[in-house]
């Protein structure tokens, strides 16, 4: 049965009417029932004697729960909650075994938590950080810059760490060539899933990376400040960061807490950050993933592809270069404008008509939701089509 198509989201968000917001990608807008949530658990907090175990156990294994199925992972005790994509990575670093002369692979231009600590450990280790830049041209620049990560991986190279989508263009980078490749020199892939998780399908049993660290606060409707990492049979017994005593066997043992232990918890729960059970945050975050579940990420991706696909070949035929639709996905795209149009004044104008994007490095960032249609978009195209000189 083919499954039905979603319609517009917007009555489940707040967003007023005159506001076209294009920048997900930025930060999404909380759900009404997510919002309903952290109110829920913002007034817990007065009441602390209605806190129990529930709280500081239950509630984070539900969202290991909801989250492993929307990426397909069988053991949910491989997900785990931290801060921020900086933390998933400083966890990376910490257990990458590093030598002299060995290389890690990045992406030109990624976000900074995903580039920092290879900048380091690689200096730290006397290693090479290899960057892979997009190539010059401007046409099949996607399938290009694919080519030439892939032919940079070689015997030499122990992680390759990159996401699905590039975070300021949106170029899609392919995963399944990139782990076989990485696979066949014994290289670790790292993840970075925040732009991606969410709007475009990724399943971890097809993909098989060994981590994929994910903020919560785009593309899984979340809040800021809570992360979501999963962490792969690599990562078993290894260091974590920091010693959450939530982390150790028996913890929910209060009483037993100064019998201290020396094995922590299973999987790669030895991972989650301290300070866990957010009763404000987790709450939130779980509401918002339920409501993900119930729409279907494969459903909310045909849903954005449906309400660009007009916007978009109008975007091309008044001259925006976008990459080809194979390269790129339509929650997130990046628009290049030429000499011929007016940059300073489209600011303007965005602003006058109250349309949010971003702009990110070279490229216009546009990044529609389930509360968009596709007259946001054609609206976004009338703009810039009114600034071309
Ligand atoms: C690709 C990507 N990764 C990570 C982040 C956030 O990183 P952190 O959680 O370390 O602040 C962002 C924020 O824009 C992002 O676009």
């Amino acid at each position: 049965m083919t499954p039905q198509l979603l319609s517009c989201q917007k009555s489940l968000f707040s967003l007023p009417e005159g506001v076209t917001y294009l920048n997900c990608a930025y930060m999404a807008p909380l759900l009404k029932s997510a919002e309903a949530a952290g109110i829920e658990g913002l007034q817990l907090k007065r009441a602390p004697y209605h806190i129990n175990l529930y709280h500081f156990f239950d509630q984070v294994q539900e969202i290991r729960k909801t989250y492993a199925n929307l990426i397909g992972v069988q053991n949910e005790n491989r997900i785990v909650t931290m801060p921020s994509v900086s933390y998933g990575m400083g966890v990376v670093a910490k257990n990458l075994d590093l030598k002299k002369g060995d290389k890690v692979i990045v992406a030109a231009e990624q976000f900074p938590s995903n580039v920092y600590p290879w900048m380091n450990l690689t200096k730290e280790k006397d290693a090479e950080l290899l960057t892979i830049w997009p190539p010059e041209t401007k046409e099949n620049r996607g399938e290009k810059w694919n080519e030439k990560l892939l032919d940079a991986i070689d015997e030499k190279t122990r992680l390759l760490a990159v996401s699905h989508t590039h975070w300021a263009d949106g170029t899609v980078f392919n995963l399944k060539a990139l782990r076989e490749k990485t696979k066949e020199v014994g290289a670790l892939l790292v993840g970075d899933g925040t732009q991606s998780v969410g709007a475009l399908p990724f399943n971890v049993e097809e993909y098989r990376p060994d981590a994929l660290i994910c903020s919560s606060y785009k593309w899984l409707l979340g809040p800021y400040a809570l992360t979501l990492g999963y962490f792969g049979e690599a990562f078993d017994g290894g260091k974590p960061i920091e010693e959450a005593w939530i982390n150790r066997f028996d913890s929910d043992n209060f009483a037993g807490l100064v019998n201290y232990q020396d094995n922590y918890q299973e999987a790669a729960l030895r991972y989650e950050a301290g300070g866990r059970s957010n009763f404000i945050l987790i709450p939130i975050l779980q509401a918002a993933l339920q409501q993900i579940t119930q729409w279907g990420i494969p459903q909310i991706n045909k849903y954005l592809a449906k309400i660009t696909e007009e916007p978009l070949q109008k975007m091309r035929e008044i001259g925006c270069q976008i990459e080809k639709a194979n390269f790129i996905s339509p929650h997130l795209f990046g628009i290049r404008l030429s000499q011929d149009f007016n940059l300073e004044k489209l600011k303007e104008r965005l602003t006058e008509e109250k349309i949010y994007v971003s702009f990110r490095g070279s490229a216009i960032r546009v990044s529609p939701y389930l509360y968009n249609d596709k007259d946001d978009l054609l609206k976004l195209t009338d703009v810039i089509s009114s600034v071309k000189k």
